[in-house]
């Protein structure tokens, strides 16, 4: 399991924190990109400190594989503390629909003051968040898929992606990658079951019998009805597996169960939605 720090790119992150720090006084407001089945995991801890008082929107993305009622709760829960949150499905459009009146409620005030001088300007704002948790399919739903740079602006370098969305908005693309950060198994772990950390560093079957372990203690109906299996007590996440495959007529010579195989396609089923929608991280997992 990924249980190192992510200090294992120190060279990346000081690159990113740099960037983000130099293009904070060109932007109005952050939008901050997190997967809405681990909200918590799926943030990197360092960008509270690196954003400062910057006005801040959190979108919750992939909303349609995480669970509905809990979503709400969690959108609750960052209004209780003064943070705008928006949850969104980049894949089927939904929701995104709210993005600009939420990101003008925001930034109300200093809207306000720029309609009152008289000044035409566009909201911009940058968009970050740790790898594969969407910022590109938000970028295109938003440009609707006609990802245009605009030209550099002085002092700005070259790196730096602007993208038009419409006269009253312009994104700056991630000025950089922004890891998560996995000093704790438990966040390595679900990083690794939505896919957010890549699989080929780590061990498959491991991860599978720790989330066939989650599922059996929580979700038992679940695997029932998906894999034909029965959840007994006592049973561990190898054990659910192994009885998986075997339903599955995955078997190698020797009648063996091919647990490796079954490992990918209950990651790959869980990741794609099939077995339902889940959140893995509550609210009360929210920090106060
Ligand atoms: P990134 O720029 O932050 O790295 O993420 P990116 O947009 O590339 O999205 C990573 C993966 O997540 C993509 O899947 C993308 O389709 C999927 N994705 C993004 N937003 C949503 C969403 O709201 N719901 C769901 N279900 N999936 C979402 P992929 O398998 O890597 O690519 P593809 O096969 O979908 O093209």
């Amino acid at each position: 399991m990924p249980s190192q720090n992510i200090q294992w790119f120190p060279g990346h992150m000081a690159r990113t924190r740099r960037r983000i720090q130099e293009s904070l006084s060109l932007v109005d407001a952050v939008v901050e990109i997190v997967d809405a089945r681990i909200p918590v995991s799926s943030r990197n801890p360092e960008l509270d400190g690196l954003t400062g008082r910057k006005p801040r929107l959190i979108i919750l993305n992939k909303a349609d594989l995480a669970d509905e009622q809990t979503t709400r709760r969690w959108i609750a829960a960052y209004r209780r503390q003064g943070v705008a949150a928006l949850a969104v499905d980049c894949k089927g459009g939904r929701g995104l629909e709210g993005f600009l009146p939420a990101l003008r409620a925001l930034l109300h005030d200093s809207v306000a003051k720029w309609e009152e001088r008289g000044m035409n300007r566009a909201i911009r704002a940058m968009v970050v968040g740790i790898p594969n948790v969407g910022k590109s399919s938000f970028i295109n739903r938003l440009t609707k898929g006609g990802k245009a740079k605009v030209e550099d602006r002085p002092g700005v370098t070259r790196s730096k992606q602007w993208v038009p969305v419409d006269r009253t908005l312009e994104l700056l693309d991630t000025p950089g990658i922004l890891w998560p950060k996995f000093d704790d198994v438990e966040v390595g772990k679900r990083l690794a079951f939505t896919g957010a950390i890549k699989d080929d560093v780590m061990d498959i079957e491991e991860l599978a019998c720790y989330l066939m372990e989650y599922l059996g203690k929580h979700y038992a109906e679940i695997l029932t009805e998906r894999y034909k299996i029965e959840v007994e007590e006592g049973d561990t996440g190898y054990d659910l597996l192994t009885k998986a495959g075997r339903k599955r007529g995955f078997l190698m010579r020797g009648a063996e169960v091919d647990t490796e195989r079954m490992a990918r396609i209950l990651l790959d089923e869980f990741r794609g939605g099939k077995l339902g929608r889940f959140t893995l991280e509550t609210v009360e997992k929210v920090r106060e």
